[in-house]
């Protein structure tokens, strides 16, 4: 079996790490721990990515060097990591000399090969600030949905892409003047002489996710390759290029080489050979990143890697975005959340057990809901899993476990031979799936410990060896479980083996059940998720004028307003119906609801079968027309507003008992959310 070198992408250095990095950071970790479960031999390699504008501007801000900036938001990159316990087994830094060499030897092979031309390229220029303005630093308005403040590379609000030139009244957001076209010269590489074997490369089954590989060919192998422009001119923060005074790699060029550097640093820390991880083929290299930067791994890197003589790598796992209660995150809303905030408040565990019960091997966008967080943190990992050693552990902290095995009606072995499965999920990357097979061995220990009752049987005399058998099972099914768990909840597996004397570090020893060995005492390995922790984690996430500063109403003199630029046309089409008075309105009982399940219903084009849940058991189903325009499994999790005392109504496929409030004209289907913070089974007034 080959050995692994995996990596995930060098967060930038001008910006804390948030939850979102976290998906991708948890989800590599996860990976990686189960392959050392495996007794297999990897890597887990990342560093920060710390050059370009963005540092360089931060630094002149802050009044200090650009190496101050990036040392310090790289303790605490490492820092927060340490803190989620991703386990890497080196970090670097893409602005070391070891970077400066791989870089300068990839822009000396391109050279070798002719690739390199130079051109005159028309950029947006800061006249205050003398300097060309990445398209982050340039703000206007869309020149598509013409909304404002709108980067310049895509609009926030329709999507769409363009040049920074094409912006509606542009302004620097370094300077706030408005920028000038200048010309300056750049150094471009040609990667289109080598489309023939990355198309090939790309579309290798197994190399990346299909929908990823199909997306390449479809909008760019499809055609030649455009130059990718890989410098930038003064002032700059980067690697000078050696042949081209005044110009700088551009930031992207030097990035992904920060793999191969980061990996020279471990290698030469730990007495390894550089050579047996980038130039051999003995070794497998799996990039993990998110989608957004599909295009820098799967067609810049590879041709830089041939050119110079790299090992190309095997894999490009990508993963979707973030989202929180189904929105972007949002600084106002308190879901900008930065990893060392939630740390201040809540048990990395349940983070890492969130993300890995959602992520599946798709490249479908993860919803964070942090009232589901809670509800399967309490109601699986502590409710279903932890309860089982809290039960049971106690009553053999004399005795230890039971001299051998006891019979046990074959849950154990049941559970052993989950292994192969568990391994298999976590090989492909489906993590959802190993909750799921955890969650189905822990109800059936449950109800084995529910039938068997040591708490009960403890208190009649003679019985004692019961006790001891029973809890011996029940431990034992613990740990099974905790093992299979143990890539994404190391601290749990880690105070397992800690309660139990053994390690749980090979998923194998979830095949022999523990006999004859001593019980440490019980020690809480997990609390239950406060939600007032979550609250407060919430809160203070919101910049601070919105969390100290009570909300007045504006003065009459300045009236607060929006800019009103809506169209009439939805009014027009659709005018305001009869007047109706308050007690018309109070008859309609409009709730807040989550939606629990959703599922298309084959027979009907429109609609989607909806269970909310009004909290507690209350349940309803509601069939809702909106399956032309949103996808069951994005609608799972998300608050919604119902009409509750609406007379059921019995339709083809079932009863539906009641209907969820959405926006729209015929052709268009907008669901209405509560602001965070709604409970389901409020009323809405
Ligand atoms: O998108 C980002 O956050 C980049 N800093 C990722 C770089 S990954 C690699 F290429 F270095
Ligand atoms: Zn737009």
């Amino acid at each position: 079996m080959k050995r692994l070198l995996v990596t995930a992408a060098l967060p930038y250095a001008n910006g804390h790490i948030h939850l979102g990095h976290l998906v991708e950071y948890t989800q590599t970790d996860i990976f990686v721990r189960a392959w050392r479960m495996r007794g297999r031999e990897v890597a887990y390699i990342c560093a920060d990515d710390t050059h370009g504008t963005a540092v360089m501007m931060r630094a002149r801000q802050e009044k200090r060097s650009e190496e101050a900036v990036i040392e310090e938001m790289s303790a605490a990159h490492q820092r927060d990591f340490a803190g989620f316990s991703i386990s890497f087994d080196h970090y670097g830094s893409t602005h070391s000399p070891e970077n400066k060499a791989f870089a300068d030897h990839i822009w000396k092979s391109f050279r070798e090969r002719g690739l390199i031309r130079s051109a005159s390229v028309r950029q947006l220029f800061d006249p205050v600030e003398k300097m060309f303005l990445a398209d982050r630093f340039v703000k206007g308005s869309c020149p598509v949905c013409k909304s404002p403040d709108q980067y310049g590379d895509n609009c926030d609000k329709c999507g769409s892409t363009y040049d920074a030139t094409e912006l509606i009244d542009p302004k620097s957001t370094l300077s706030g003047a408005k920028p000038e076209l200048a010309e300056a010269e750049h150094h471009l590489v040609s990667i289109e002489s080598e489309r023939p074997w990355l198309t090939e490369w790309t579309q290798v089954e197994g190399r990346m996710p299909k929908e990823i590989a199909n997306y390449l060919m479809g909008f760019f192998l499809g055609k030649p390759l455009l130059d990718w422009d890989v410098s930038r001119p003064a002032p700059y923060f980067g690697f000078p290029i050696p042949d081209a005074p005044g110009h700088f790699f551009y930031v992207w060029f030097d990035a992904p080489i920060g793999y191969i550097a980061s990996t020279k640093q471990w290698c030469d820390r730990t007495g390894r050979r550089f050579d047996d991880y980038w130039r051999s083929e003995e070794t497998e290299i799996v990039h993990v990143i998110g989608k957004d930067i599909v295009k820098f791994h799967t067609l810049f890197w590879p041709v830089m890697l041939k050119v110079a003589g790299f090992t190309l790598p095997s894999r490009v796992q990508v993963h979707g975005f973030l989202t929180v209660n189904g929105e972007k995150m949002s600084k106002s809303k308190g879901t900008f959340v930065l990893g060392s905030k939630y740390l201040e408040h809540l048990d990395p565990a349940y983070l890492r057990y969130y993300y890995a019960s959602k992520l599946g091997p798709k490249v479908d966008d993860i919803d964070l809901n942090l009232e589901e967080l809670a509800a399967r943190v309490n109601g699986e990992l502590v409710n279903k899993v932890v309860n089982l050693a809290s039960r049971s552990s106690r009553f053999l902290a004399k005795t230890g476990f039971a001299a051998s095995y006891p019979e046990d009606g074959g849950l154990f072995d049941e559970g052993a031979r989950a292994h192969d499965e568990i391994v298999a999920a976590y090989e492909s990357w489906d993590f959802a799936r190993v909750t799921r097979v955890a969650m189905a061995l822990a109800d059936r220990a449950n109800e084995f410990v529910d039938r068997a009752q040591p708490w009960a049987l403890v208190k009649t005399p003679g019985k004692e060896a019961e006790v001891v058998a029973a809890c011996s099972i029940a431990l034992n099914l613990f740990r099974q479980i905790v093992i299979y768990l143990a890539p994404i909840l190391p601290k749990l597996a880690e105070d397992c083996a800690a309660l139990l004397g053994a390690p749980l570090d090979r998923f194998e020893a979830a095949k022999k059940p523990l006999a004859g060995t001593p019980v440490g005492t019980y020690q809480h390995l997990m609390k239950r998720v406060e939600p007032e922790k979550v609250q407060k984690m919430i809160d203070e996430s919101k910049p601070a004028e919105t969390t100290t500063t009570p909300t007045l109403p504006a003065p009459a003199s300045t009236p607060s307003t929006a800019a009103v630029e809506d169209s009439g046309e939805p009014l027009a089409k659709e005018p305001i119906a009869a007047t109706c008075t308050i007690d018309d309105f109070t008859k309609v009982d409009l709730r807040v609801a989550r939606i629990v399940s959703a599922e298309a219903v084959p027979e009907a084009k429109k609609l989607l079968k909806l269970t909310v849940s009004l909290g507690g058991e209350a349940r309803r189903t509601v069939f809702a027309g909106i399956k032309a325009y949103y996808k069951p499994e994005d609608l799972v999790g998300r608050l919604v507003i119902i009409c509750a005392n609406l007379a059921p109504r019995q339709m083809k496929f079932g009863l539906s008992e009641g209907m969820v409030l959405a926006a729209g004209a015929e052709g268009e289907a907008f669901v209405l959310s509560p602001d965070s913070g709604a409970k389901p089974g409020q009323r809405v007034h």
